[in-house]
């Protein structure tokens, strides 16, 4: 009976007894590596191709495969496919189904190449699809923060450390802080595609093949920069995958951050910000209520994002060379980052688009505060007073204030010049939080003329990215 046979394995020509119906469903991988169908396919295309050009199989047989593998794509893509878990894996079922549909020529396509070579191969066109798509989310997600970011200029709220009121800042240079979070992003993922640029196929087993193969053909045809200079470091590396999962853990910390940000100024406390309706949720029990819901789940996934990453890194961990079936286990980890990241970035980015932010809410937090208690100390080194003695003194004025419930603003000459005897009439100039802001010119700093800066440079650090982008893909 040929592997044809329902049950029959490939590889059961050495083995006496079939395997136990535990070990199968053990040792299956179809019920999750059907996902990368599309690529096993392209990948065999390719292979075929070649091996027809280098007189392996004939140009007859070659079109034969072709037909039959593109007949194969079609039926996976109306869901007509048969998955079946006695084929294993979907390299298997792909195979056994062109035997089906096109006979003897199929038995011919698995020359010159192996399941370690093929699988990397495949797996490693998905990710350089997924990351392809994530950098395209992230320019969209750059896109709403800089729409947010202009209007954010004329807006003041106060910046926080240990989520205390700290120093005013302008909306937009909070916002770009993201900016630079998510450029990041994108320059990482840009490396982990890099990551993906060398192919595997036609390393075999490990040791490389029996045939002339044309690597370099099949590498060109499937969109590699070159074929991996190393047989055995071909079928043994996932570090593809790491590098997509690790810029991937990265992001999914930013946009953690960042939904955290939102859930906190969406509060009732801080009322900095109302999130759409249309990315938040009600309560069944309080008709009040509504939850930034979208905000929590982009929030929460993080942790499976680089715990995806960490799956994988100790999966590999004590892995000897070349290929072991631990590396079965690679693919879960990848789908699972993939499918999160496929939602939470764009989510994220329309949850920034539609962001109603409210003004005056975050001005007068700014005002109301002690914001300005930096300002005061500067202003008495101004007067020529030591930075340490001047940080002193304008502490004991904000107790003071605490201790009457009083502003900075309302202290007059009569309570200043008890503290120090720097303090003049143009205390008042100091108490102002525009001021504030625009003394902060500092490069990189909150000053309109600063943040005005970075907003330019990073409209022109997004147009790079969309040409890159268009490259890329092009
Ligand atoms: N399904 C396998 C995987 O995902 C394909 C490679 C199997 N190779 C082997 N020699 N058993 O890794």
């Amino acid at each position: 009976m040929t592997a044809e046979g329902k049950n029959e394995k490939f590889w059961s020509g050495r083995f006496v007894q079939p395997p136990h119906q535990l070990f199968e469903q053990l040792n299956a991988s179809i019920g999750f590596d059907w996902r990368l169908a599309p690529y096993d396919l392209q990948g065999s295309v390719a292979h075929a191709r070649m091996l027809s050009d280098i007189g392996v199989i004939t140009n007859e047989e070659f079109e034969e495969i072709d037909r039959g593998l593109t007949e194969i794509m079609g039926e996976i893509a109306k869901g007509d496919f048969a998955f079946n878990i006695s084929d294993e894996d979907i390299h298997t079922a792909v195979e056994k189904r062109l035997a089906g549909l096109i006979g003897a020529p199929a038995a011919k396509l698995h020359t010159a190449r192996s399941r370690n070579d093929q699988v990397a191969t495949a797996f490693c066109l998905y990710v350089r699809d997924q990351i392809g798509q994530h950098l395209t989310d992230v320019v969209v997600l750059l896109e709403s923060l800089l729409k947010q970011a202009e209007p954010g200029m004329a807006v003041i709220l106060p910046g926080y450390t240990h989520l205390q009121r700290a120093q005013p800042v302008l909306l937009a240079h909070h916002l770009l802080a993201y900016f630079e979070m998510f450029a990041r992003d994108y320059l990482r993922l840009s490396q982990a595609f890099t990551s993906t640029q060398v192919s595997p196929l036609g390393a075999g087993a490990l040791a490389g093949v029996n045939y002339p193969v044309n690597r370099d053909q099949v590498a060109a045809e499937l969109g590699f920069q070159r074929p991996g200079f190393n047989s055995m470091d071909d079928v043994s590396s996932r570090d593809f995958a790491i590098d997509y999962m690790g810029a991937a853990s990265m992001l999914g910390m930013h946009l953690s951050r960042l939904a955290a940000e939102l859930i906190n100024w969406s509060s009732e406390e801080f009322g900095f910000v109302e999130i759409s309706d249309t990315f938040t949720s009600g309560s069944s029990i309080m008709p009040q209520k509504k939850n930034p819901d979208a905000c929590e789940l982009i929030r929460a996934k993080a942790a499976r994002v680089a715990a995806n990453q960490q799956g994988l890194m100790s999966i590999m961990s004590g892995l000897p060379l070349a290929y072991n079936k631990d590396m079965q286990e690679d693919k879960n980890y990848v789908f699972d980052t993939s499918d999160i990241l496929l939602l939470t970035v764009p989510v994220m980015a329309e949850i920034v688009a539609t962001l109603d932010f409210n003004s005056s809410r975050m001005w007068r937090a700014a005002d109301e505060s002690f914001a300005l208690a930096t300002d005061v100390a500067d202003y008495l080194v101004g007067k020529g007073m030591a930075f340490r003695d001047a940080h002193r003194v304008a502490g004991q004025l904000v107790r003071k204030c605490i201790d009457q419930k009083r502003a900075l603003s309302s202290m007059t000459a009569d309570d200043l010049k008890p503290l120090a005897a720097e303090f003049g009439d143009d205390y008042q100039e100091v108490i102002n939080i525009e001021a504030s802001v625009e003394r902060k010119n500092s490069y990189g700093g909150t000053s309109p003329v600063q943040v005005a800066g970075q907003l330019a440079k990073a409209r022109e650090r997004l147009e790079d990215m969309r040409t890159a982008l268009a490259e890329l893909e092009g």
